[in-house]
């Protein structure tokens, strides 16, 4: 496939009006596109309808030829829906995984199928690659709830104390930091900083639950993610009384009361093995919707009840938007250089303990 056209370049010069989505061309649903990615769509037929799939497969097609053309790859979060987690994805992941698929990645640009700090966690560790996001509007309101300047003011209030950042932040934030965290690592990153008190931010509910794996006292801050602080522990009793067998696995961005009436709590990569391995009969993944999805799409034999909470950040991450990235190489993610090395210091030192 060719890489822009006429009418692409016209656009890309600024020289016409017209949206992208108006001269992405209609690609169509051949007899042969349908035959050449069949083995796509058994990975995700038990949870994408054939009427999708004559929409997604031109769209998957030409997403990978252009992977192929830009020498790209594609770092899929598990909360992607299913067409882009199985069948553009190159690698699957929590943020723990990816930031680390980041590091070891031979390709030349890198698509982050997730959420803007996503992206700029892999610029911090790949600052010579192309890192593209598909949507600039893909943001987290945990990113959202606290700035440079806040970490720089806790300092001053609690000096000497270490501080433990949740990926969930600007780069801006990782610089004013000791070391980052993700939910799959924050018990073991708060007890390697050898002290009595940390500041762990900004996931008041991530602080929380670490509070209750840990001696060392946990500081918060208030922020909440908009997606998990919606579940109650009223509705997942209704659940379970309903089916008392229903099993319930949850994310630690949850309340602690929803966290307490959990089954198993981890991050999204430990909850998704915990499905697979234990593969009960009914669960409950207390997280964002499309995560069931996946999962279900490799486990047919498992009933997922869903409360459906969307992340609406990580859903402006569709294929038309991954296609156009590549397409356009658009939005590419940089980093100041004055903060990027100090906040590529605090992922690294992450990721080292993790290695
Ligand atoms: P994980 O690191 O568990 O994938 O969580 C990322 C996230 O954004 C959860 O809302
Ligand atoms: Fe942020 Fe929550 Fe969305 Fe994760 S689910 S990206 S924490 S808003």
């Amino acid at each position: 496939m060719a890489v822009g056209n006429a009418t692409t370049d016209a656009v890309r010069a600024g020289k016409t009006p017209m949206s992208i989505a108006q001269v992405r061309p209609r690609l169509p649903f051949t007899p042969e596109v349908a035959r050449e990615l069949q083995p796509l769509y058994d990975r995700v037929k038990h949870v994408v309808t054939p009427m999708e799939w004559a929409h997604y497969a031109p769209l998957i097609k030409a997403i990978n030829l252009l992977k192929k053309e830009r020498n790209a790859v594609v770092l899929a979060h598990n909360y992607m829906t299913p067409e882009v987690f199985h069948c553009v994805g190159d690698f699957q992941g929590d943020s723990l995984q990816l930031a680390k698929e980041a590091t070891r990645t031979k390709a030349r640009v890198i698509v982050q199928a997730g959420v803007h700090f996503m992206a700029e966690t892999s610029k911090l560790l790949n600052p010579d690659k192309t890192v593209l996001i598909p949507d600039l509007r893909a943001g987290c309101s945990l990113a959202a709830s606290i700035t440079g300047a806040d970490v720089r003011a806790l300092r001053e209030a609690y000096p000497g104390v270490p501080v433990v950042t949740y990926v969930n932040t600007s780069a801006d934030v990782k610089a004013e930091s000791d070391i980052c965290c993700t939910s799959s690592n924050a018990v073991k990153v708060v007890e390697s900083m050898g002290t009595k008190r940390v500041l762990l931010i900004p996931d008041e509910y991530l602080s929380k639950y670490v509070q209750t794996k840990t001696k060392v006292e946990i500081i918060a801050w208030k922020g909440h993610c908009e997606v998990h602080e919606r579940f109650t522990a009223e509705e997942l009793e209704n659940y379970r009384r309903a089916d008392p067998g229903t099993r319930i696995i949850a994310h630690p961005e949850c309340p602690p009361d929803v966290i307490k009436m959990a089954d198993f709590t981890g991050s999204t990569a430990a909850m998704i093995d915990w499905v697979k391995t234990r593969r009960p009969r009914k669960v409950i993944l207390v997280t964002e919707c499309s995560m069931s999805s996946n999962v279900a799409a490799e486990a047919p034999d498992v009933e997922f009840v869903r409360p459906c909470n969307l992340c609406p950040h990580m859903k402006r991450i569709s294929l038309e938007a991954i296609h156009d990235s590549l397409l356009y190489m658009q939005h590419e993610v940089t980093v100041d250089p004055s903060v990027a090395e100090r906040a590529r210091r605090a992922v690294e030192r992450m990721v080292n303990l993790t290695a």
